[in-house]
């Protein structure tokens, strides 16, 4: 029970890594605010949950890169658990791979939209309300903010930005006693698989597999167990970190 009476929110947790999350954090005594653009999954997350310990969870629909949601979505998760303690900024969304100049103006500008807008608005209405002791903030970057490789150079960058602006919440946000870090998994099992592989097969596959050294993708169970570590109270001197669950890759 390590977050024992907390109240967290994690976006784009109706599916893969953010589900993750939420089930953990939930199994760690923790209530949780499922906010997420699908509302039949996110409803689905959150009746399971429930059924595993009453009130647990909570969904509302969520488009993160709009202003008006992300307010309505903090409110709720204050109004519903009295109080905010911790924000997992996890929803993302990528362009296919492939070369860069192929990439449509509207997918750059969703891609920057959901990846990187959604944190400076969640921060905006989260940051005044979080808990001056114990308030973390966590943003899921990715390996390819560190070591971009062809093919997704858009949603690369928009994870370069993720990993800077985490560093620099987390120095503006330090005499507030706010922790902010960030997570970079390496490719995982989830609903964005097949679109950061492009093509994908089993030799596509393969040939990733070879670049990470403990040879196998992260699951949503990896990335769940960083998020604990950095969103309890048992991190509370870490602060700023870009935090590979990587396998090795970045090495
Ligand atoms: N899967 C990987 O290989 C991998 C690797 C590194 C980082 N990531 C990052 O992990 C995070 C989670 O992705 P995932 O892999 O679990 O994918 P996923 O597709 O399984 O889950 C993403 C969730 O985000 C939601 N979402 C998308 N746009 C949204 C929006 N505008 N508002 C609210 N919710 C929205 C989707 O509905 C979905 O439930 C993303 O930030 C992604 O960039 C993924």
């Amino acid at each position: 029970m390590r977050l024992e009476g907390k109240v967290a929110i994690v976006t784009g947790a109706a599916s893969g890594f953010g589900k993750g999350i939420a089930e953990r954090f939930v199994r760690e005594g923790a209530s949780v605010l499922i906010a997420d653009l699908s509302a039949e999954a996110g409803e689905a997350v959150a009746a399971a949950l429930n059924a595993e310990r009453p009130d647990a969870a909570r969904f509302v629909r969520t488009d993160v890169s709009r202003d008006a949601d992300t307010a309505v979505a903090i409110a709720t998760a204050i109004e519903a658990f009295g109080g905010l303690d911790i924000v997992v900024n996890n929803a993302g969304y990528t362009h296919r791979n492939k070369p860069m100049a192929e990439v449509t103006e509207d997918e750059f500008d969703r891609i920057f939209a959901v990846n990187v807008k959604s944190i400076f608005l969640s921060v905006r209405h989260a940051a005044p309300h979080l808990a001056a002791k114990g308030g973390s903030i966590l943003n899921i970057a990715s390996t390819a903010g560190l070591r971009p490789r062809p093919g997704l150079t858009w949603y690369n960058s928009s994870k370069g930005a993720v990993i800077t602006a985490t560093k620099s919440m987390a120095v503006e946000l330090a005499p507030k006693q706010i922790r902010v870090n960030c997570l970079c998994p390496v490719l995982g099992q989830t609903g964005m698989t097949s679109t950061f592989l492009g093509e994908d097969t089993p030799e596509r596959r393969a040939q990733f597999l070879a670049t990470i050294p403990l040879g196998r993708m992260s699951t949503p169970e990896d990335i769940a167990n960083a998020a604990l570590y950095l969103s309890s109270d048992e991190a509370s001197m870490i602060t700023g970190v870009a935090l590979e669950v990587d396998g090795g890759r970045c090495i």
